[in-house]
């Protein structure tokens, strides 16, 4: 074999490199040449010491995610690394590690079996397996806390996050930091420790695993930073434990605990759904018809049309990807207030430690507001970002089309409006796409990324690739009204809002949703984004409308009243000068008042009901959008709503979150719901097929990727 790893030498010290790009994940080969390798080595007494590094860009970045989706699917064996750490930690010689790059997951848990860690000044490295649903199964949970200390292993678990190396250093995870060339500096290391008579093992070092007394408020702390960050999941409680086991146990007895844990996080549907998810994001930029080496427009200058909310966002989100800005406004208190909330937003940054005042500086310098067009010539994006009007957003389109360069890309951030009509006011609807970012739009990953009837495939992957450079995920979706996010929302919306006029408040509704995992109810997120956007989409979309269908009654009575939500200070809900909400008792009069006038009969609505019609409305419409094509798999549909509605990661999106339930089981619900309220409920058909097959959305994206193969 000896393919992924070799063994060199430098006179008495041998160099084992782990060589398996793109990130060295630990696989069953690497494991079994690691095994030889270290066979080989421990019977040469020339070796006085043993150098582990990994070639390419990083250490191990951890095993390998596919193996651990068979292991959790039961459709294959878990990979246990134990004898590899135990014949590396029993070495009779001093075996270092040296890392670069981000080592994280089993890289570090193989590492922490050598009896030395250095690393460049750089590195990172940390026990992300939270993100997985999983544990640090391969003795982590065991060994951190041995080098680091319990409170800081709680802490890398719980989070996820890595550690830089000068922290590292400080936490005793690495011994030191090598500045220069890591080889030359990791093998004179090794030098240095082959004189000294011996090597502590870390299963042997208990020196920092405290006292019952001084670990409880520490386990006390980490369950409830658990409860916070990793509300409902599983994985960081039974991180937790594990390193109570270490604390507490003698070290076989622990391994096994860590072992009994880990089989039991890696079997979980939470471990399932977040590795679901992991793939189902690195999944949406494969297109069947764009080759992955289509040549792309390299974005360097972009201009902004409307200084807004998300205007401002968005200049945010590029010139932190060190494309420059031209922020246009039609009026200068817009312009102002616009740059006024940038200058806000990034001051806040700075308070956090995100960024030096220098950078803000720098970054504040590229955007230039301005009242005309001058200079958009030159841009090679233009993007329109004004209010949510098709005569508004067809006159500028039509404006830019005079001014733009020929290689430039024109783009809108509508969030419902048809992309083609947008288009069609222009000379070159081949050029014109859209990109839905969602607000905060320098935070919020997610970018839909619409493309049109005539929207060409270098557009359309130039669009891809500047979304990837600026940190976000571009999901590609059709051009329907609300493409696939808002399309799905806007029935989540109205099932809620029925669901008040029926009897329940919505605070009740929001706790609901809350628990089930949403990061806000949708009434909170109503009055974040205001309730005059939502007025202003269903104004546009009125003459859609079908008549005699029940409409949501209140949006309009609040926008009436003014209440438009956060920045009136009251919307469904009543908010203080810090933004905190409170249940508002005027708003639940008038709630029951207008159901009275309507004749809607109260009763009392279950928690269960309200899950059940939030989120099987919501998965109707997602069968609906893949049937029709505007998503081109059910993967695709969670990916939005994983990165850009909160959806919780351990449920997987709301289609997987569907396969989860059974699709029989809400065909028959979704039946019960329009036998009492009507075509709303109707049935998509192919929710409807797949529930009769006995299929599942899973099922459908496997077949549907053998069709764009054979295509
Ligand atoms: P906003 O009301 O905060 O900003 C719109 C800006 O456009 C204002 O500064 C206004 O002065 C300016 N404007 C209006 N007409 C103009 C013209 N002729 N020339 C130049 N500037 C003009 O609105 P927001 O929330 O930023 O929305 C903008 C677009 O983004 C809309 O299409 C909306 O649907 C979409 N969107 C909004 C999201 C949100 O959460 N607010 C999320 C995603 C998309």
């Amino acid at each position: 074999m000896n393919n992924v790893v070799r063994v060199e030498r430098q006179d008495e010290i041998a160099i084992v490199i782990i060589d398996k790009p793109p990130v060295n994940a630990i696989g069953q080969d690497v494991y079994e040449e690691l095994m030889s390798a270290f066979d080989a080595l421990q019977g040469d007494t020339s070796v006085k010491g043993v150098v582990i590094l990994a070639a390419g860009r990083t250490f191990i970045a951890g095993a390998d995610i596919k193996l651990l989706e068979l292991a959790a699917r039961g459709e294959g064996g878990r990979l246990y690394l134990h004898p590899l750490l135990e014949k590396i930690e029993n070495f009779a010689r001093p075996v270092i590690a040296g890392f670069h790059g981000t080592a994280l997951g089993g890289g570090v848990e193989l590492a922490m079996s050598a009896h030395y860690r250095v690393s460049t000044p750089d590195a990172q490295m940390g026990q992300p397996e939270v993100n997985l649903g999983i544990i640090p199964g391969a003795e982590g949970t065991q060994r951190l806390p041995r080098l680091v200390g319990v409170a800081a292993a709680v802490d890398m678990c719980v989070s996820g996050k890595p550690v830089k190396a000068p922290e590292a250093l400080k936490l005793g995870l690495i011994d030191r930091i090598i500045e220069g060339d890591l080889r030359t500096g990791a093998i004179a290391f090794a030098r240095e420790m082959a004189l000294r008579p011996s090597h502590v093992k870390t299963s042997e070092r208990n020196d920092k695993l405290g006292t019952p007394e001084t670990n409880s408020p520490i386990f006390v702390a980490g369950r409830e930073q658990a409860a916070k960050i990793r509300r409902n999941m599983t994985a960081p409680l039974a991180a937790i434990e594990a390193i109570q086991a270490a604390a507490t146990l003698p070290w076989k007895q622990g391994i096994e605990k860590e072992r009994e844990l880990a089989d039991a996080c890696l079997k979980s549907d939470q471990a399932l759904a977040l590795m679901h998810a992991f793939f189902a994001e690195r999944g949406v930029a494969k297109i069947p018809d764009i080759p992955k080496d289509l040549p792309t427009i390299d974005i360097r200058k972009a201009a902004i049309i409307g200084a807004g909310t998300m205007g401002g966002g968005i200049a945010m989100a590029l010139v932190n990807a060190g494309i420059s800005v031209i922020l246009k406004d039609n009026d200068q208190a817009s312009l102002d207030r616009g740059m006024a909330a940038i200058r806000r937003n990034y001051d806040v940054s700075v308070k956090r430690g995100r960024f030096t005042q220098e950078t803000v500086e720098a970054r504040m310098a590229m955007i230039h507001p301005q009242l005309g067009y001058d200079g958009f010539e030159t841009a090679n994006l233009i993007l329109e970002a004004v209010f949510e009007s098709m005569a508004l957003k067809k006159q500028i389109f039509a404006e830019i089309d005079k001014i733009a360069g020929p290689d430039c890309v024109l783009a809108s951030n509508t969030s419902t409006l048809d992309i083609d009509e947008i288009a069609s006011a222009t000379s070159r609807p081949e050029r014109v796409i859209g990109m839905h970012f969602f607000s905060p739009a320098n935070i919020m990953r997610l970018v839909e990324v619409v493309r049109g009837a005539k929207t060409s495939k270098e557009i359309v992957a130039t669009t891809l690739a500047l979304t990837k450079k600026l940190g976000k995920v571009g999901v590609v979706v059709g051009n329907c009204w609300g493409f696939v996010g808002n399309r799905m929302m806007f029935p989540y919306i109205r099932e809620a809002q029925f669901l008040v006029e029926e009897g329940a408040t919505p605070s009740m509704v929001d706790k609901v949703l809350f628990d089930f995992g949403m990061a806000m109810g949708i009434f909170a997120v109503d009055d974040m984004g205001g309730i005059d956007v939502l007025w202003r989409v269903r104004e546009e979309r009125k003459h859609l409308e079908k008549a005699g269908l029940r409409k949501p009654l209140m949006t309009d009575k609040l926008y009436k009243m003014g209440r438009l939500g956060q920045k009136t200070g009251a919307g469904w809900y009543r908010y203080d000068e810090n933004r905190k909400s409170t249940p508002d008792p005027e708003v639940e009069a008038l709630i029951v008042e207008t159901a009275r006038n309507a004749d809607i009969p109260q009763r009392t609505i279950t928690p269960e009901e309200i899950v059940e019609r939030c989120f099987y409305v919501m998965i109707n419409e997602g069968a609906r959008i893949l049937e029709e094509g505007y998503a081109l798999r059910a993967a695709d549909i969670d990916t939005v709503y994983l990165s850009g509605y909160g959806f919780p990661g351990y449920r997987g999106g709301p289609m997987w979150y569907a396969d989860s339930v059974g699709l029989k089981k809400i065909l028959q619900r979704i039946q019960d719901f329009q036998r009492v309220h009507g075509e709303q409920w109707e049935p998509a058909p192919l929710l409807r097929q797949l529930a009769d097959q006995g299929r599942t959305f899973a099922q459908w994206d496997a077949e549907q990727e053998k069709r764009f193969a054979s295509q």
